[in-house]
């Protein structure tokens, strides 16, 4: 950090109402160095960013940009700065094309008339950086959640900043998407761009990383090499040793299934049958596009299906029924919380209670203190950070807005938990106390179906794992005998491609 930084956060200050949660913090990033920020869910490092991105201004201390005090106002001065931003959240026209959403603010015009080659043109080649082969006319709205975030990177990367900041841009990702990523990081380093990184996986740190920047509660505690052992940024963060990350309590399996699903098939879905019986945690596996997700879609009534059955503790489930799936003891934590999960402008205390509003109700009444008391228990048995309950979700930190989905289904005392990617954007400490919760689950009796791409969370926290390829199960495996190489060979087992995982090791 010898050079004169590009840019400096100056003893920046934000509050939101009366809570203030960024506390005169300072922030350096380089050119062509990246800048660490790590936090706990809810620490600060998203609305430390949206100050360089012009989303919330400051409320005390100064911007520099190379050491010349700026007002970054509004999202257009900070393009107009240099500034490109990759936010935690999508941000894309779901409606509209790749190309439009690639080219928005800036559609390339020619007598006043949209240029539609050019805007292909730029589309094409912002795809083409991180090697995305997709069509640049496709709307947004048809990607996976993946490939929606991919096509916000290359929008990004398209600007051509000075300035780049990633807010936990490989959240979604698989290993090889991370690799194309990060090469186009080092590029950039190379061509003296400064970044700021934001990820909960700590090797990403040391892979990309070059100085860690710590935030606890809005606080700054320290500035550390990127290289700093793990545990001892796990202690930076968090302020304690994190004893076992993945604490799992085996509980006795009985023999009557609890969720039985039998030769179900749906679109790429074919005969697919299995159970999981009370105390069990079962892992789906399987790379991108395997079918986990469509699996658990139709299980959880959200989806339809064509063929087969779903049987919840001997009771066959109504096919594409969400609130009778609910009813019969399933909770479904989704892929992606903010379009699937959560109610964004409704409360947390009523996102946390709509899953037992009609279980608690009385005479027709929603009980609105028993509904906030539930919530705040469960909020609080995850430390979901907040200023109150009565907020907005919206205005949740992410990881917070993943535990709150959770926290509405173990609220609800689900039987039948179905979980997608459940620790996404999850801090260390707090995936802990999510995975403390399934094994309460578990001891009382239910089972939980947890698709992941982590295999380490897959080794650590299931029973056995179902690998799944190609819209079928592929195989099964006791998680005891299981490894990273036996699970992975089981989910290529018939797919002929050379790079891809889709599994993050
Ligand atoms: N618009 C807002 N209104 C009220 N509070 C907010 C708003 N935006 C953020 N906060 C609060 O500010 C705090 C910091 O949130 P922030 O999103 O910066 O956390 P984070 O470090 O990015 O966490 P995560 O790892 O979960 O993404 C949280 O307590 C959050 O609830
Ligand atoms: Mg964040």
């Amino acid at each position: 950090m010898n050079s004169d930084p590009l840019l400096v956060l100056d003893r920046v200050c934000k509050s939101f109402g009366p809570v203030q949660v960024i506390d005169e913090v300072t922030v350096e990033v380089h050119a062509g160095k990246v800048s660490v920020l790590l936090g706990e869910n809810g620490a600060g490092k998203s609305t430390l960013i949206k100050m360089i991105a012009g989303v919330h201004p400051p409320d005390g201390g100064r911007i520099l940009i190379e050491g010349k005090e700026v007002k970054i106002s509004d999202t257009k001065s900070s393009e107009a700065l240099g500034i490109a931003t990759i936010h935690q959240e999508l941000n894309l026209v779901p409606s509209m094309t790749i190309a439009e959403n690639i080219t928005l603010g800036r559609v390339p015009r020619r007598f006043g008339i949209i240029n539609r080659r050019e805007m292909r043109k730029i589309a094409r080649e912002a795809l083409d950086r991180l090697g995305l082969d997709l069509h640049v006319d496709t709307p947004v709205g048809n990607l996976g959640l993946a490939q929606q975030q991919l096509v916000e990177i290359a929008k990004a990367l398209s600007l051509d900043a000075r300035i780049l900041i990633l807010d936990e841009p490989t959240a979604a990702l698989t290993t090889a998407e991370i690799n194309q990523l990060f090469d186009v990081v080092r590029n950039l380093k190379a061509k003296g761009v400064g970044m700021v990184f934001i990820s909960h996986h700590l090797d990403e740190i040391a892979a990309i990383g070059d100085f860690v920047n710590v935030l606890r509660d809005g606080q700054f505690i320290a500035t550390v090499p990127a290289d700093t052992d793990e545990n001892q940024l796990v202690r930076l963060m968090v302020g304690r040793d994190i004893d076992e990350q993945f604490p799992r309590v085996r509980t006795e399996v009985s023999d009557t299934p609890l969720l039985s699903v039998q030769g179900l098939g749906a679109g790429m879905l074919s005969d697919i049958s299995f159970e999981v019986r009370p105390g069990e945690v079962v892992a789906l596996a399987g790379l991108m596009g395997a079918g986990r997700t469509e699996l658990i879609r139709a299980i959880a009534g959200a989806d339809d299906y064509t063929a087969g059955s779903v049987t919840v503790a001997g009771t066959p489930l109504a096919r594409r029924d969400v609130a009778a799936a609910t009813r019969a003891g399933i909770g479904h934590v989704p892929e992606d919380r903010k379009t699937q999960g959560l109610v964004l402008d409704a409360s947390v205390a009523e996102n946390i209670g709509y899953a037992t509003m009609a279980s608690t109700a009385r005479a027709g009444l929603v009980d609105r203190k028993g509904q906030r008391k539930r919530a705040e228990d469960v909020a609080a048995r995850l430390r979901i950070r907040m200023g109150s309950i009565d907020q907005p979700i919206r205005s949740l930190s992410g990881g917070n807005q993943q535990k709150a989905v959770f926290g509405r289904w173990f609220t609800a005392g689900s039987k039948v938990l179905l979980l997608d990617e459940p620790t996404r954007g999850v801090d260390v400490g707090a995936k802990v106390e999510i995975y403390e919760l399934i094994n309460e689950i578990t001891a009382s009796g239910g089972c939980v179906l947890m698709a992941s791409s982590e295999l380490p969370e897959v080794l650590g926290m299931s029973d056995r794992v179902l690998v799944m390829s190609q819209g079928r199960i592929a195989g099964e495996l006791k998680t005891r005998e299981a490894t990273q190489d036996s699970i992975m060979a089981m989910a290529v087992s018939n797919v002929h491609r050379e790079h891809e995982t889709g599994m993050n090791q």
